[in-house]
Parts: structure tokens; C-alpha cells; sequence
């Protein structure tokens, strides 16, 4: 069993009562879906989902998606990640989808994450994506890159040019230093244009990481 599929099941006792399940994006969510979906646990609950991707793939299960502008809070809210520090600190953002789901996160009385053992990555230098509107991205890019970063304005498959969020927005990805993470994200939304960032600091979150032995280790 991969490890995607055993830390879903791990998490599962977790999604059975009557809820507001809020889900994130990605790979990982796609196989929480299939596994929630082979146990019943789809049909008849309500979603809050922090893309059109994972809106997609609840609906053609049978699960209803319930509308960001409802204002509805998740109670527990799951998602993945792309790093982790080993000490929690999370890069996030890899779909695209990072505004929504630090809304989700930061809404959600519950917040958990779950991931591969390989994403606990600590690197001195973490490629860390940023929303920005797309009228301003020209001012950020080269205030960025002022500031001595490496800046890349993220492209798409399908389509020429940068890509755009579910938002009506661009992702710029920006290499950060390890230690500058959680200030980086502070500094860089004071920036006119900039939405959000990818980088998670509350560190008010569970994360459960699998590997394909099977081993759950919980951060
Ligand atoms: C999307 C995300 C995802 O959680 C992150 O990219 C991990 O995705 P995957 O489950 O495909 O590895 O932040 O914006």
C-alpha cells in the first residue's frame, strides 16, 4: 500500500462522525477522497474545498460542495503539504491553491495534515510560492529580486504563460532560506498586490507522516 493511502486511512476514525469536512488539494487529497469514498464516508456529507480541482472530484463522488462565499467554517479541515520542517513549519502551495486553503486552515477549529515520510525536508533553501495579483506582478518580481531572491513566476502545461489560480491570480515562486521562512512571509504581504504565501508558521496544526512500511510518525 502506498504511502499516501495508509496515513488516509490512518486519519479516517477522524472523518466519520456528521461534519463539515474542509479539504486541500492535491495528490494526497485525491486518494483521501478514494479511500473516504470505498468506506461510504462521501455521499451525503458536506465539503468546503479549497479548489475547483477537489470541488470536482467531491461532487463526482456524491458529496455536496458547500460554497466558500457561505461563510460556513469547516470542523476539521485536511489537507497536505510539499515540506516540513522537523520543526513544523510547512511549504505549501504546490497546486496553486495556497490562498484557499490557509483560509480553510485558519477557519477550521481542526486542522490536520498528512504526507509521505519524504516530504520532512530540511534544506537551507526552500522554493516557496507567493499569490500576487496579476497587475502588480512585475512591481514584486523585481522588488523581490532587488532584495536578493531568486524569483520564478510559475508556468503552466497547457497554456502560455504564467498560470492562473483559481483566484484570478499569478504564483511567483521565491527560494527563501530556512531560518527567514516565517518572516519572510510576514514581510512579503505587506507588499501591495501580494495575496498570501505558502509558508505555514501557526504550527497549531497535526501532521501525520506515513511511509510505505507503514510507519505513522506524528509531528
Ligand atoms: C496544493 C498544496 C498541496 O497540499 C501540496 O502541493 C501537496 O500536494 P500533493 O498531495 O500532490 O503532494 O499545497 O496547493
Amino acid at each position: 500500500m502506498d504511502a499516501k493511502e495508509l496515513v488516509s486511512r490512518y486519519i479516517l476514525d477522524k472523518l466519520k462522525e456528521p461534519q463539515i469536512i474542509g479539504l486541500g488539494t492535491g495528490r494526497t487529497v485525491k486518494k483521501l477522497i478514494e479511500v473516504m469514498n470505498n468506506e461510504n464516508l462521501i455521499k451525503g456529507k458536506l465539503f468546503i474545498a479549497s479548489s475547483i480541482d477537489t470541488e470536482l472530484e467531491i461532487s463526482s463522488k456524491g458529496g455536496t460542495v458547500l460554497s466558500l462565499f457561505s461563510g460556513i467554517k469547516p470542523t476539521i479541515y485536511i489537507d497536505s503539504f510539499d515540506y516540513v520542517t522537523s520543526d513544523k513549519i510547512m511549504i505549501k502551495g504546490g497546486g496553486a491553491a495556497l490562498l484557499r486553503e490557509k483560509m480553510l486552515y485558519y477557519f477550521s477549529p481542526i486542522k490536520i495534515f498528512i504526507g509521505e515520510e519524504q516530504k520532512m525536508k530540511d534544506s537551507s533553501i526552500y522554493p516557496v510560492p507567493v499569490e500576487v495579483v496579476p497587475v502588480g506582478v512585475s512591481y514584486v518580481v523585481s522588488l523581490l529580486k532587488e532584495r536578493g531572491y531568486e524569483v520564478m513566476v510559475r508556468e503552466s502545461n497547457g497554456k502560455i504563460g504564467p498560470i492562473i489560480s483559481d483566484n484570478g491570480n499569478i504564483i511567483i515562486d521565491v527560494m527563501v532560506r530556512r531560518e527567514s521562512l516565517c518572516n519572510f512571509d510576514k514581510e512579503v504581504k505587506i507588499i501591495p498586490s501580494v495575496v498570501e504565501t505558502g509558508v505555514f508558521c501557526g504550527k497549531d496544526y497535526e501532521i501525520y507522516l506515513a511511509n510505505e512500511n507503514g510507519r505513522i510518525t506524528a509531528l
